[in-house]
């Protein structure tokens, strides 16, 4: 066996596990004091920028926390700033776009042909990771979806109601379709050469899908999600994780699309997911991130009624719903992926 512990890419491929394997997502980030420690000594994109930091914040959950798996250190920002969309991260505010996608010609600016050189930094620290997990751990890597990119090259940064890009949307279809086409194109170059860099599987987080109707959604978000899937696996085995937030409507379709493994917010249940899909994916999720700031017997009771939604049977991967708020006591943390990890073996006898 390749890695100490596989777990994670057994359930991805929902291959008989011992146990059900837990990440968590945003796993690397501002509820450990390890993490804080160095980000206060530089700011968050020189930690996204520099390899030698963003490989050591990977690794931190995977020896503090003890997770079946680590996702590299980055942003899905990433994408926008590599496409000619520079944005400052403000202190408590998030990200601030210096200019935004307003027409025709600011798309048409926008820059495909040198994704891989701008982002060879995300290619080092993947390469640098690997090294150090010295396959302990399986090593994630991510993008955004398409449209969770666009909201905030149109936005600006993060929305509420996201009027400017439904105003966009609706009244300039064929222009977004081209914003949509050109992101897509990019986010395939990038996770194509993440995967070339090691990373061992990769997730798209659409953050904000979930904000549009179902037919939208499926227009304007799933049909690049797909396609981007469908690519990136033409070539490659890695497994390919959707998390589509708020979209439970279209479960079946996300199925339809390719993904091997749906990540669910806590909104839905994992049994009625198994039910919709078919049993054909992978299926990862779904504790309320708010249920870490609940006493420890609580967050047992929740979680085990996580795992018993699920049932006996493989093809799980414990997550939270989305990711980890910053103010969360690790400790907290720990006691899910402890009991998680002990808890579910009765499920995989
Ligand atoms: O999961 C992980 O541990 C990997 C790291 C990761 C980060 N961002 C680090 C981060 C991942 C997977 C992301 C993805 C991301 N970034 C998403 C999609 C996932 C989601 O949560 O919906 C989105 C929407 C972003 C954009 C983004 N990045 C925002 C809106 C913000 C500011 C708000 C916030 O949470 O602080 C960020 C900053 C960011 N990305 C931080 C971290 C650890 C905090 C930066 C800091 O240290 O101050």
């Amino acid at each position: 066996m390749k890695y100490d512990n596989d777990l994670f890419l057994r359930a991805c491929r929902k291959e008989k596990t011992e146990r059900t394997p837990i990440w968590i997502m945003r796993q690397a980030g501002r509820y450990l004091p390890e993490y804080r420690a160095i980000r206060e000594k530089s700011d968050f994109k020189t930690m996204v920028k520099t390899p030698e930091l963003a490989s050591e914040v990977t690794i931190q959950p995977v020896d503090i926390i003890g997770v079946d798996a680590a996702i590299i250190f980055s942003d899905i920002l990433v994408i926008p700033e590599a496409m000619g969309l520079d944005y400052q991260m403000v202190e408590s505010v998030g990200p601030r776009f210096d200019k935004v996608i307003k027409n025709h010609s600011d798309i048409v600016a926008l820059d495909v042909d040198h994704i891989e050189e701008k982002l060879q930094y995300v290619f080092d620290a993947v390469k640098l990771t690997k090294e150090k997990l010295n396959n302990r751990v399986p090593l994630i890597g991510f993008s955004g979806s398409p449209f969770t990119l666009m909201t905030y090259m149109i936005e600006g940064g993060g929305s509420k109601n996201f009027v400017k890009t439904k105003q966009f949307i609706l009244n300039y279809r064929d222009e977004a379709h081209l914003l949509l086409d050109k992101i897509t194109e990019a986010v395939i170059k990038y996770l194509s050469a993440k995967i070339e860099a090691g990373i061992d599987a990769f997730q798209i987080f659409d953050s904000w899908g979930g904000v549009l109707s179902k037919p939208h959604y499926l227009e304007f978000s799933l049909k690049y999600i797909e396609r981007i899937v469908k690519e990136v696996k033409r070539i490659n085995s890695e497994p390919g994780i959707v998390f589509s937030k708020g979209v439970h409507h279209s479960l079946k379709e996300i199925a339809d699309a390719g993904a091997d493994v749906i990540s669910l917010d806590w909104t839905t249940q994992l049994s009625c997911a198994k039910e919709t899909t078919g049993g054909r994916c992978a299926l990862q999720g779904n504790l309320d991130p708010v249920t870490l700031y609940a006493d420890d017997e609580v967050i047992k009771t929740e979680a085990k009624r996580i795992l018993e939604n699920f049932g006996k049977g493989n093809g799980h991967i414990f997550n939270l719903g989305h990711g980890i708020l910053p103010s969360v006591d690790p400790a907290k943390a720990k006691l899910l992926v402890d009991f998680v990890k002990e808890e579910s073996r009765k499920y995989h006898e």
